[in-house]
């Protein structure tokens, strides 16, 4: 065969994909499970490029030239295992399978170990940046061994998204590190979302504002620090008018959060790492409280608000706190993320490199930002870097948001207006800086109720307190 690259699944996603790659010179074999897709997506994107369409899977892969390079594009899950275990006969040691899903990690690193086995390469990648990124430039996260990058990489490179001329695509680590990365970037989305969403519900809340008029404000603020897609999309959809009501848009909109799973995973995977990725863990969780109907009738109209009434004499200046609370809260978010990205390299042996993250995601994804770049230096000027938020652009950037975040996070609290995101980062914020926690005291509970030991401040050692008996101390 000739063609240099195949796409098999040809669902929205594989369809972009498959035409991206058309548009950027490659020749392109295409599959998909009901052949009537195939044929429609050569008929309709001639123009794109070259296409060479195959019905079975075995013309598909005889249609590719060694060693050949598969993407894999369908449902994250048993498809994904069920269209590998398709292909895997056909092909010859050396050749590439790319699974562009949302895999689960633990998936990509068992699927990598199975096709290493018979002499293939795996390569879990995420793509991240929905239909219009795969098809004008995603952000491109691919795992999988070097040796695969060498030859893969070009071609992923050069469909992917610039910045500066400078694709979103790197090698991100063996095995299961591109999925790991992009399921974090997920879970940073979801963050990102919430905060947006909190900082939209304190400017009704706190000034009555409408839909369209906070749609302004994000406009606004997407002149700024704050400048990113979400942001941009934010201001869009609150403009938005719903044409059958005539209202706005969002007014319109049921308030219960849906989710496809990878928040839920990173926040799984925090709590196995001990990684405490707060941000990400409420926002994922005030989804699930947005949809918990039975739960949600059952206190609305019963549980007392005992609330101040608002009195806000200056707008902007209460804008102007929300904004900077929204920053500094989203430094947390990041932050958090990225040390849960280096907890995980280390733990799966992946030596992610974190700078190289941040800049494949100035374009093409959903958490595309300005702001990345700055994270892209903080790690540059210390690859070892133990806490993003103590880089010293990033200390001195909240720094002039700390009083507002915390006027914000009371403020919220005393009106009653949800801010789980917030005030979570800010307790984190308030947490990794402060001198001295009072997990003292959980560690002399522990002692007392389970003989579980303590460590002193004043030497070494491990120690356990007689707590029924003479309570002398015991050098364990
Ligand atoms: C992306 C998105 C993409 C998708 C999420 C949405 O990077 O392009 O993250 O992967 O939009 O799966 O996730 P939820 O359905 O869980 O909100």
């Amino acid at each position: 065969g000739t063609a240099q690259i195949g796409v098999t699944g040809l669902a929205v996603m594989g369809r972009n994909l498959a035409r991206n790659f058309a548009r950027h010179g490659y020749t392109v074999a295409v599959h998909n499970r009901t052949y009537a897709r195939t044929q429609s997506l050569v008929a309709d994107h001639a123009s794109d490029g070259t296409f060479v369409p195959s019905e079975s899977m075995a013309d598909f892969v005889a249609s590719l030239a060694r060693p050949r390079k598969v993407v894999v594009m369908v449902q994250a899950g048993a498809p994904t295992d069920a269209v590998i275990d398709e292909l895997v006969p056909l092909l010859e040691p050396g050749d590439i399978v790319v699974d562009a899903g949302n895999a689960h990690f633990p998936d990509t690193i068992r699927r990598e170990a199975a096709l290493r086995d018979k002499g293939l390469h795996f390569v879990g990648t995420g793509v991240s940046g929905g239909e219009e990124g795969a098809l004008n430039g995603p952000s491109i996260m691919p795992g999988g061994t070097t040796e695969s990058y060498e030859s893969l990489g070009p071609i992923l490179e050069a469909i992917s998204a610039k910045v500066d001329g400078v694709p979103c695509c790197t090698h991100v680590g063996p095995d299961g590190a591109g999925h790991f990365v992009k399921m974090v970037h997920n879970g940073i989305e979801y963050a990102d979302m919430q905060l947006i969403a909190e900082a939209y519900d304190l400017l009704r809340s706190g000034l009555g504002a409408s839909a369209p008029e906070i749609g302004e404000v994000f406009a606004a603020w997407n002149t700024g620090d704050l400048e990113s897609f979400l942001i941009e999309v934010t201001a869009e959809v609150l403009a938005h008018t719903d044409a059958a009501t005539g209202r706005p848009f969002v007014d319109v909109v049921a308030d219960a959060a849906e989710q496809k799973g990878t928040g839920r995973w990173t926040v799984q995977n925090g709590l196995e790492l001990g990684v405490p990725i707060t941000g990400i863990a409420e926002a994922t969780f005030a989804r699930a409280l947005s949809g918990s109907a039975p739960q949600r009738a059952a206190a609305r109209g019963v549980l007392p608000a005992d609330t101040l009434a608002w009195n806000i004499p200056d707008p902007g200046a209460f804008m102007e706190d929300v904004r900077l609370a929204l920053y500094a809260s989203k430094v947390v978010a990041y932050s958090q993320g990225f040390d849960q990205i280096a907890a995980a390299s280390a733990q799966y042996g992946w030596d992610i490199d974190r700078g190289a993250m941040a800049r494949i995601w100035r374009g093409g994804c959903i958490i595309r930002a300005k702001f990345l770049d700055r994270i892209t230096q903080a790690y540059e000027r210390d690859p070892n870097l133990p806490l993003l938020l103590a880089d010293p652009y990033f200390t001195a950037a909240v720094a002039n948001g700390v009083a507002a975040w915390r006027r914000v996070v009371s403020a919220a609290a005393a009106h009653g207006v949800p801010t789980p995101a917030f005030s979570s980062s800010l307790a984190y914020y308030d947490g990794v800086r402060a001198e001295r926690l009072p997990a003292n005291l959980i560690q002399a509970q522990r002692d007392f109720f389970g003989a579980h030991t303590y460590r002193r401040t004043d030497r070494d050692g491990t120690f356990h307190t007689d707590w029924s008996g003479d309570r002398a101390e015991q050098t364990w």
